[in-house]
């Protein structure tokens, strides 16, 4: 006999007080509705789930995408950079290995881009001499644009398992279907190995004591590992260089889960063969690492001839971007021009 039973209405999860502040109850703002995002910013906030686009003048400046010219956007995000490339009138190739987010970024880019000026693809940013092939770009782009690390979209949304300010799960793959989850990496990773991974990824003065103490550990949840971290300190830390610990672990680990290093190198090395000749990078970067690995393609590519030109000092948000985007912070903008 069929079953009569019908599955029960669910509420919404309520929330208290006028506005929602979890980023689960923001169901409007995840719905991407234009009125609901455009009340948003005009409050001067960030839209659940939306990302804002750092130093995205000074990026358009050195780039200076022209009509008609091969654009790359490396890293797609939720497309601020990307809508402002096609803005001027380039045509987009975008690349994210996010599967989650990608396909909502490519419907708003495509409700202003005519269909031939962008094409998206799901994608490694290490595959970029593979993605110019498979569009026919294999002579070179005119325009790379690289905004590494995570978006708003990842860290904010707790499910991704990215930050610990949200309970989630300890997870951090930009795509989780690929690769071990951190929860797993921990679980398996040697004393010496975390030790490594702690200094080599975030410079992290600590790294002895908190690879005792944390290596092969089961950390179900993102708030229960920054317990871990606060506890494995000394007595002596105050809250803040605790806080300043337990950020720079995340960072470390969510580099190792995602193999950042080996895929910037990788990208790093395939940049020149993949710009025409007068073609623009911009790389955004947000820690030591990154930087200091952008830093030393670009001085070796000018001294080999290969690029004309390249920023000597780095470009950095104004405190006013800043204040108003706080993420902006740590970002340093650097630039080359192929010769
Ligand atoms: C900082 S966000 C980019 C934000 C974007 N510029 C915007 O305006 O919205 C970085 C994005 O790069 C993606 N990403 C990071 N590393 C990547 C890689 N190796 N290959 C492809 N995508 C990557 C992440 O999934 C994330 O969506």
């Amino acid at each position: 006999m069929a079953s009569t039973q019908l599955t029960p209405h669910r509420r919404r999860p309520r929330y208290a007080g006028k506005n929602p502040r979890k980023f689960e109850h923001k169901y409007k703002e995840h719905a991407q509705d234009s009125e609901t995002l455009a009340k948003v910013r005009a409050a001067g906030k960030t839209p659940a789930g939306l990302h804002v686009p750092i130093l995205l003048p000074q990026i358009m400046r050195v780039l200076a995408p022209q009509p008609g010219e091969r654009a790359v956007d490396c890293t797609l995000g939720s497309g601020g950079h990307a809508a402002a490339l096609l803005e001027a009138g380039a045509t987009l190739l975008g690349l994210d290995q996010d599967p989650l987010e990608i396909e909502r970024t490519e419907a708003r880019l495509r409700e202003k881009a005519a269909p031939e000026a962008l094409i998206v693809k799901r994608m490694n940013f290490a595959g970029l001499p593979r993605a110019l092939a498979e569009v026919g770009w294999e002579d070179g782009a005119d325009v790379i644009l690289a905004d590494l690390g995570c978006s708003s979209m990842q860290f904010d949304n707790p499910s991704r398992g990215f930050s610990f300010k949200h309970d989630g799960p300890l997870d951090m793959r930009m795509n989780p279907k690929r690769g071990v989850s951190a929860r797993e990496m921990l679980r398996k990773l040697s004393a010496s190995k975390l030790q490594s991974l702690l200094s080599d990824n975030a410079d992290e003065p600590r790294a002895e004591i908190l690879a005792q103490a944390l290596a092969g550990t089961d950390q179900v949840s993102t708030t229960a590992f920054a317990t871990a971290i606060r506890a494995a300190l000394p007595f002596r830390f105050d809250e803040d260089e605790r806080e300043t610990t337990v950020r720079r672990v995340f960072q470390a680990l969510r580099i190792a889960v995602n193999e950042e290093f080996t895929a910037l190198d990788t990208f790093l090395n395939q940049l020149p063969a993949c710009l025409r000749p007068g073609g623009r990078v911009a790389i955004l970067t947000f820690h030591s690492g990154e930087d200091r690995r952008v830093k030393h393609l670009l001085r070796d590519a000018l001294r080999g001839g290969i690029f004309s030109e390249t920023n000597d000092d780095v470009i950095r948000p104004s405190a006013e971007e800043i204040r108003s985007n706080p993420r902006a912070s740590p970002a340093k903008l650097r630039w080359a021009v192929k010769a």
